[in-house]
């Protein structure tokens, strides 16, 4: 392949990435963008390979139909629950392949002429790589089993000193490589630096914080990926990982906002508090009311505007087509439904406005938090629908809990809440919520999808 169409491969990729995220941007054309994007990437894969003579054309065909065939199989076999761990996968997958790849350029730099100059951008982007693509991969990992609920947060006195020693660690060494670019130790080192910082970098963070690492995270696959192209000068990869990497930091400012937070204070705050909040007897006992989907029913009966709340535990019960019968029955009786749209409800960034969009729901009725918070005082009935964290009280009023001064969705102001769960246990942040025990609380326990069934079941006979 001539030079030239190898360069306007790589221009029709990088356009065709530029389109697809284009189109990300709005729910009505994602699919548009997501078939565009991966468009992109097969243009890129094809024209790279051939280009490098890495691999012969029948080699390359296999490579597409096992690769094709992998990816298939992981689409229609991932429950909708399981998207937020195979994403966190993805990013450290990007990220270790980041590190094999400039790792193998090293190995090739390193056994040939001993004469041939290697540049400092070379260098430079090959220690980038190498610990920014580290910390993906590790810190992802473990994302990945929080995002499980494998493993909680866990942290000690002085990780934040012991995060930074790592940083800067990675940073000499990498530093030192510019005068010792074929240094092996060197090399290791900063990717043994990275790793550890992924681990003592993520670990700690939990509750409120684990949006932002989320996204940040998926921003380091991108500049990963980005440094990797300055160390093989390849062109398309620094586009597509700029890319990757800019619009996972935008979303990381997104998610920073809408939690309350600064950056700086979700990586370097202390490790959580054993025990921060208040204790789960003191909040319930003797103070919680359960009903049933007739009680509720009559109650829906005469509502004139309910706005409806989904959590993870919508995704956990594939609640969505339910919710979508109950909210046309509600509007038949004349009642106005809209939902209220927390930016971390769920465990991926627009988990619930992926689901109600499967549902076919009205688009227009996902209010989100700032525009629907306002508006609770003059609703009739909130329904939360497994959720928790996001209208836990306890982020407004108590200052000791791990979800402090994260804003919520204010349905405690409704005139009466349903909550809809299993049982009394805690959301993602392991904490009580004091919703659940409020005057104006109901609590209907059951699975999401069939206590919802159940109340449009009911609506009808009343
Ligand atoms: P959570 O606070 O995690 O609560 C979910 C609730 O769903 C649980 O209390 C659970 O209670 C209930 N549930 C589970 N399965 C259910 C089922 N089949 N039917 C009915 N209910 C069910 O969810 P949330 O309010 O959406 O808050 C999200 C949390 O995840 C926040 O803390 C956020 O920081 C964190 N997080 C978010 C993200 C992103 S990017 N969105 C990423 C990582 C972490 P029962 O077991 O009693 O049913």
């Amino acid at each position: 392949m001539t030079s030239d169409f190898i360069q306007l491969g790589y221009i029709v990729a990088a356009v065709l990435f530029i389109l697809g995220l284009k189109g990300l941007g709005k729910p009505r054309t994602a699919v548009r963008g997501n078939a565009l994007g991966a468009a992109g990437m097969l243009v890129a894969v094809v024209v790279t390979l051939t280009d490098n003579r890495i691999l012969s054309f029948w080699q390359l065909g296999v490579g597409l139909v096992v690769g094709g065939c992998i990816g298939v199989l992981l689409a229609v076999k991932v429950q909708m629950t399981g998207m937020p761990e195979l994403v966190a996968l993805f990013n450290g997958f990007g990220g270790l392949a980041s590190v094999l790849v400039v790792g193998s350029s090293f190995l090739e730099v390193q056994s040939a002429d001993v004469n041939v100059a290697i540049s400092d951008t070379f260098t430079i982007a090959a220690a980038a790589t190498a610990l920014i693509g580290a910390v993906t991969f590790s810190g992802s990992l473990v994302a990945w089993a929080k995002l499980r609920e494998s493993v909680g947060s866990f942290g000690f006195a002085g990780i934040k000193v012991v995060n930074a020693a790592l940083l800067f660690g990675g940073i000499v060494l990498g530093a030192l490589m510019l005068g010792a670019p074929t240094s092996t130790g060197l090399l290791v080192g900063v990717i043994g630096c990275g790793l550890m910082l992924g681990v003592t970098g993520v670990f700690p963070i939990g509750g409120a914080d684990m949006p932002v690492v989320i996204a940040l995270l998926n921003s380091l696959s991108g500049l990963a990926a980005s440094a990797t192209g300055f160390a093989l000068g390849n062109s398309l990869l620094i586009v597509a990982g700029s890319l990757v990497g800019a619009s996972g930091l935008i979303l990381t400012q997104i998610m920073c906002v809408a939690m309350n937070r600064s950056l700086p204070n979700v990586l370097f705050s202390d490790a959580p508090v054993a025990g921060g909040g208040a204790d789960a007897d003191e909040v319930y006992a003797g103070k919680v009311t359960s009903t049933s989907a007739d009680e509720v029913a009559l109650l829906l009966d005469t509502a004139e505007r309910v706005a409806i709340v989904p959590g993870y535990g919508m995704a956990v019960a594939q609640a969505q087509h339910a919710v979508r019968d109950l909210t046309r029955a509600l509007e038949e009786n004349g009642t106005e439904v809209v939902f209220g749209i927390h930016p971390v409800a769920g465990r991926m960034p627009g988990h619930m406005n992926v689901l109600l969009a499967e549902a076919e729901i009205d688009y227009e009725k996902l209010i989100e938090m700032d525009a629907i918070n306002p508006t609770f005082a003059q609703t009739d009935m909130s329904i939360v629908i497994g959720a928790n964290d996001v209208v836990n009280p306890a982020a407004r009023e108590d200052p000791d809990s791990p979800i402090a001064g994260m804003p919520i969705l204010d349905v405690d102001k409704s005139q009466t809440v349903v909550v809809i769960k299993r049982s009394l246990s805690p959301g993602f942040a392991g904490i009580p919520n004091a919703l659940f025990a409020a005057d104006n609380s109901l609590m209907l326990f059951g699975d999401g999808k069939q206590a919802v069934a159940d109340i449009a079941a009911a609506l009808k006979d009343v």
